[in-house]
């Protein structure tokens, strides 16, 4: 049985071994594949359900395990969360309406290692604001990962993300935040999307985490709905995210969930 290796951190953090980022690579290409393979299932009229269904399958297709199904009670290899879904949205019966705008979060295990990603979709035409919703969220992670290097800190991360997004009259979701991952789905530490700069651990060679900010064009406040995992903005403005998993390395980060067919960046459907 494979075991974790290397070290932890006074904070809790592990610092992988070189080896491990080829592990991290398979899992991450994976989930990104299938994220790229899903975009031309998204149309008007297509149900949440459907898209979750093709995941599914692709998933076990590939020989690969779903980290969500069984985690905490979730049912399905997706989170679908469209409009004023901030994240956690259950795939179902719902059809998708022309401008409607979704993110798809899919997390696999690849011989034990997790590969989690999510990025946004559009059924049909996107409007003007959505698209700025989306252009500025995908931009605020990437300053995020910009920000991710040896020597840096997580606050340094949190502050690039909110920097950028309040810049643009945006908020940041407070309610929920990034975590470590490696060869388990959700490990410390919370890698939060606002901060101070030179706050929190400080970044090393080895850590893998993944940064996934929720953007909302209106407040930042959150709620879960009924069925326990919905979470949507409260005053029901529009929300965007966007999740790489990465590496620290001497220099700076590894995505491992890059867009093979680079399909990641918004503008590829715009
Ligand atoms: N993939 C999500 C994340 O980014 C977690 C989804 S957990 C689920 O951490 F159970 F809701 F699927
Ligand atoms: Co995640
Ligand atoms: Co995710």
């Amino acid at each position: 049985m494979q075991t974790n290796t290397g070290r932890l951190t006074k904070d809790g953090i592990r610092i992988h071994e070189a080896t491990d980022f080829a592990g991290m690579r398979t899992a991450g290409a994976l989930a990104a594949q299938i994220l790229d393979d899903i975009a031309e299932h998204v149309f008007p009229g297509q149900t949440t359900g459907e898209i979750d269904r093709l995941i599914t399958q692709w998933v076990q297709d590939a020989g690969a395990t779903s980290a969500t199904i069984g985690y905490r009670g979730y049912q399905h290899a997706s989170c679908i969360s469209v409009n004023h879904v901030v994240c956690h949205g259950i795939p179902g019966d719902k059809i998708l309406k022309d401008g409607d705008i979704l993110n798809i979060d899919v997390t696999v295990i690849v011989d034990g290692w997790f590969g989690d990603t999510s990025r946004m979709y559009v059924a049909g035409t996107l409007s003007r604001k959505s698209e700025r919703l989306i252009e500025v969220t995908h931009d605020a992670l990437m300053k995020g990962i910009e920000a991710a290097k040896p020597g840096n800190t997580f606050g340094d991360i949190g502050h690039a993300i909110q920097l950028y997004a309040e810049s643009n009259r945006m908020s940041v979701v407070r309610d929920f935040c990034g975590h470590g991952l490696g060869r388990v789905f959700h490990a410390p530490p919370n890698v939060l999307h606002y901060g101070r700069p030179g706050t929190g651990p400080i970044l090393e060679e080895g850590m893998f985490f993944t940064i996934e900010p929720m953007i909302n064009i209106g407040r930042p406040e959150t709620k879960v709905l009924a069925d326990d995992w919905t979470a949507v903005t409260r005053d029901k403005s529009l929300s965007a995210q966007f999740e790489h998993s990465i590496g620290i390395t001497a220099d700076g980060c590894e995505i491992f969930t890059l867009s093979p067919g680079n399909k990641f960046h918004p503008t590829y459907q715009i």
